[in-house]
């Protein structure tokens, strides 16, 4: 529809049908944007002449501005739009600190939502903090010095942010005699700037905020430019793919109870679709139901979408509570205690690696540790700071860096690429309860802080062998690797293993099974049954089965390993593609009726303190590579699926 058309067809439902004109606004699409510039871009100027020359400013705003022009304005006798905006400059100069300044306005098209950060020392703060729920950020260039530090950085940090899409403003081209050339030239240096930035997409628009041009009407002096005027991009920018419709999450604020017929799990939907009827699982206890309503602002509702705050209830009586998740079944998002992340440190106490805080992240707050700075990050540069090659003791205000964060519980989380809500979090200091820190999880598998691994002594160095791993297997005709099997104790983890062995070794292939009742017998004798023994236990046998895979024998291990993160750190040792997990997936009551040992016996009548599955956890791996279940194949079957898996993966042949 065009413009003249779309107006009249609005005049006359003002006119005819109040509400259809009201639900069109109220339906209308919303873009937040922010805009990033140094103090003289004319950020201020671009966003005042938006709203002058699109109508949004009321007649007795206007009378003052033209009459401020002439006494404060820098334009002579002319209308200053910087004026419009810099009304919040004076509370600033009082002292009252504003670190975020929201303008609203609208057009036919769609609604705005401006996010003013002044661009100070404190840049980084608050740019974080207005960014991170912008779809768009507007990077004014003036056209005179064209691409600079400020420029470099504040595009790194809206990509950090997640914002997807760019306007490049080119401003003061009147300044530069409206030369193409040095549009062109800016252009390919922003280009080169950000060749390894993840946006979507980059618009540049040659404009004069001063004058007019290009902002809301088309410029005449610059006929060689034949895209879209600053506000038509703004209205036009295709927003609509950034919401996240894939993965269902939704995490638990309230658990509603007004009787004992009814129990609702709310929250707002970080991402994702959901309907009745789905299959959700209740993370982290991994308990599922179906969906059974769903209820919204105006009742019940047959599916809701990312961004509705949603009343759930499920089917079935399980375990949900506050700070708890809600997934699809088939669709779950990692499950730990540790992750990577890069961090903006917002506070004047610099972090301290090592330091315990509390992480904020969607419904839960939850204990942790720095454990680890990395390395930060060179905004200005967007590299490694190169100085920084040992490991970084702190992290100052307006610092960005690379640490691993280690929670004294596993949460559910995505990495921040997929999912801005389930990857972000917050820092809070534990003391003064103050938000310290913002921080993006990244999409990476999480190394060990090396100061774990490091030896006690600093006087060690390793030493290289003259045979390499390919000799070995060209030997050996096998490739060294860990079958991990993890399950309950009576799952018949043992069972499985031996007969794999057999068949391993019938087929030619040298392999050894480490077992945790044998291991506890000689290795492990010093080791019960808590959380840290349990750790212990697992991080030997890491170490034992890597150095047997080093020297080219296949390991079975079997062990209960009932913690991921134990798991997790075992696979850092053995080698992401060396180790192969197994979950023999047998119920517990299926374990407790076979009850091989009678410890199950034993445990609930309490001569066994902390055993697993009746007074100690088990957490099920979330993605292992093959999953048995003992009740519906026989041992040796099972162990033909591995040898399978074996062969696919080319460690036998
Ligand atoms: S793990 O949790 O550290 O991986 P591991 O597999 O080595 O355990 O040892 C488990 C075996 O120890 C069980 O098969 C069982 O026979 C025996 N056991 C004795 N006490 C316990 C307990 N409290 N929890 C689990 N297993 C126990």
């Amino acid at each position: 529809m065009s413009d003249t058309a779309y107006k009249i067809q609005e005049e006359e439902l003002i006119r005819g049908d109040i509400a259809g004109y009201l639900n069109r606004h109220e339906t209308k699409d919303l873009l937040r944007f922010l805009t990033c510039g140094s103090v003289d871009d004319g950020k201020s100027t671009l966003i005042g002449r938006l709203l002058y020359d699109s109508h949004m400013i009321y007649e007795d705003q206007l009378e003052k501005v033209t009459k401020d022009s002439k006494i404060y304005g820098t334009t002579g006798d002319d209308f200053d739009p910087a004026l419009l905006t810099d009304g919040l400059k004076a509370e600033r100069e009082q002292g009252i600190t504003i670190d975020v300044a929201y303008r609203y306005f609208s057009t036919d098209k769609r609604k705005f939502i401006i996010a003013d950060c002044p661009g100070h020392e404190q840049y980084t703060r608050n740019m974080a903090t207005g960014a991170s729920t912008c779809n768009l950020a507007v990077i004014l260039i003036d056209a005179r010095h064209g691409v600079i530090t400020q420029t470099r950085r504040h595009s790194f940090i809206c990509s950090l942010l997640g914002i997807k899409h760019v306007i490049v403003a080119v401003n003061k081209m009147d300044l530069v005699d409206w030369s193409e050339e040095k549009y062109e030239s800016i252009k390919s240096d922003f280009n080169n700037a950000v060749a390894r930035l993840d946006f979507a997409d980059i618009h540049f628009i040659p404009l004069s905020a001063l004058k007019g041009d290009n902002v809301v009407d088309r410029s005449d002096a610059m006929p060689w430019y034949d895209g879209p005027t600053f506000l038509n991009q703004l209205e036009n920018v295709n927003i609509s793919s950034d919401r996240n419709l894939i993965d269902m999450r939704l995490p638990v604020q309230y658990v509603l109870r007004p009787n004992l017929d009814f129990r609702g799990f709310s929250g707002t939907m970080a991402s994702g679709v959901v309907r009745v009827g789905d299959e959700v699982a209740s993370l982290p206890s991994r308990q599922q139901s179906r969906i059974k309503a769903i209820y919204g602002a105006d009742g019940e509702q047959q599916e809701a979408f990312s961004q509705q705050a949603v009343t759930v209830t499920l089917e079935d009586e399980i375990d949900v509570s506050r700070g708890n998740m809600l997934v699809p079944v088939n669709n779950i998002p990692h499950i730990g205690n540790e992750f990577e992340a890069m961090i903006v440190w917002m506070h004047e106490e610099p972090a301290q690696a090592g330091k315990n805080y509390l992480v904020k992240h969607t419904s839960s707050m939850v204990p942790g540790v720095l454990s680890q700075i990395r390395y930060k990050v060179d905004v200005n540069t967007m590299k490694r700071d190169q100085n920084a090659d040992a490991l970084v003791a702190e992290m100052g205000l307006n610092e960005i860096a690379r640490c691993h964060i280690t929670l004294h519980r596993p949460i559910a989380f995505d990495s921040y690429s997929r999912n801005q809500d389930t990857g972000a979090f917050i820092i809070v200091d534990r003391l003064t309860n103050v938000t310290v820190a913002a921080g993006m999880i990244l999409d990476r598998i999480v190394s060990k802080p090396s100061a774990d691994k490091a030896p006690v002594s600093q006087h060690i160095v390793k030493s290289d062998s003259l045979v390499s791993p390919e000799m070995r297997s060209q030997l050996l005709k096998q490739k060294g690797s860990t079958i991990w099997l993890t399950g309950l104790s009576g799952s018949g983890k043992s069972t499985v293993a031996k007969e794999l062995e057999r068949q391993l070794m019938e087929q030619g292939h040298l392999c050894y099974i480490l077992d945790g009742d044998n291991v506890r017998h000689g290795l492990n004798r010093d080791l019960g049954f808590s959380m840290e023994d349990r750790k212990e236990n697992i991080r030997r046998i890491a170490e034992v089965a890597a150095l047997m895979n080093e020297a080219g024998l296949i390991v079975i291990t079997s062990f209960i390993s009932p913690y991921l993160s134990d798991r997790s750190d075992a696979r850092d040792v053995i080698g992401m593609e060396r180790m192969i997990e197994v979950f023999v997936d047998t119920p517990l009551e299926v374990c407790e009726q076979r009850d091989p040992k009678g410890l199950y016996k034993k445990a609930r009548s309490g001569e066994i303190t902390q055993f697993t599955g009746v007074s100690d956890p088990y957490e099920p791996p979330v993605n292992p590579e093959i999953t048995i279940s003992t009740e519906q194949v026989e041992p040796v079957v099972a162990a033909e699926q591995i040898c399978s898996a074996l062969k696919e993966r080319s460690i036998i042949n």
